[in-house]
């Protein structure tokens, strides 16, 4: 495998879809083949799977219908899309992947973790990013922020306990792993986040 594989992640309205494409325009033009991709819906079945998971009135979704659901949208977005640009030696950027399986299904929903990655093993075989960025941001702000794009989904519709235990499950997950989770304060100014990344990100691809 040539490539680099980077996970961006973290809760709702912390602007990481916009750091994303920036992250991807600034290596692009330092002359990387840069990938550019998202979960759920990276593939064209992904995106029929993403529509049955965040309709705001699929409220019957069980949390286990739910976990697999993630699971296969992202093997079929992992060999469809991520592993052959890896092959290719891509920097291939994701928003989301195995991270927020762990903080919504498992810290959120309060799935027995052990249970997820046991469909992990099935779904991705415990293929990691080398580097994941984790946006951190207050809940209310964040919930704010995609209130103010008039961004609904079934997860915006949770309670903010629920977000307040996702975004406690993530940083538990940086604290456990700080080589590969590095954390982004999200409430800075764009730029200042773009700095901070490209950073961490060169840093990486010149080791
Ligand atoms: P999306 O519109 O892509 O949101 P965002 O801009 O916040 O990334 O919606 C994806 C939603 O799916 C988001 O609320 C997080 C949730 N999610 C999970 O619960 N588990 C997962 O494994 C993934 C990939 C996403």
């Amino acid at each position: 495998m040539k490539g680099i594989f980077i996970s961006l992640e973290g809760i709702e309205g912390t602007g990481k879809s916009t750091q994303s494409k920036l992250l991807a325009e600034m290596l692009t033009t330092a002359g990387y083949e840069a990938l550019l991709t998202f979960e759920p819906g990276g593939t064209r079945i992904g995106q029929r799977i993403r529509e049955i998971l965040l309709q705001p009135d699929h409220k019957e979704m069980s949390p286990v219908a739910e976990l697999m659901l993630y699971n296969a949208e992202r093997n079929q977005h992992l060999h469809e899309i991520v592993l052959p640009a890896l092959e290719r030696g891509a920097v291939v950027i994701t928003d989301r992947y195995t991270d927020s399986t762990v903080a919504y299904q498992g810290y959120g929903r309060e799935i027995d973790i052990k249970l997820l990655k046991s469909i992990d093993a099935i779904s991705t075989k415990g293929f990691m990013p080398h580097l994941t960025i984790l946006f951190d941001l207050d809940v209310q702000v964040g919930l704010a922020r995609n209130r103010g794009v008039n961004k609904v989904d079934r997860f915006e519709l949770e309670e903010v306990a629920f977000h307040e235990k996702v975004r406690s499950g993530y940083l538990e997950l940086a604290r456990l792993e700080p080589e590969r989770i590095k954390v982004i304060d999200a409430s800075l100014q764009p730029q200042e986040i773009h700095e901070k990344i490209k950073k961490i990100v060169m840093e990486r691809l010149c080791r």
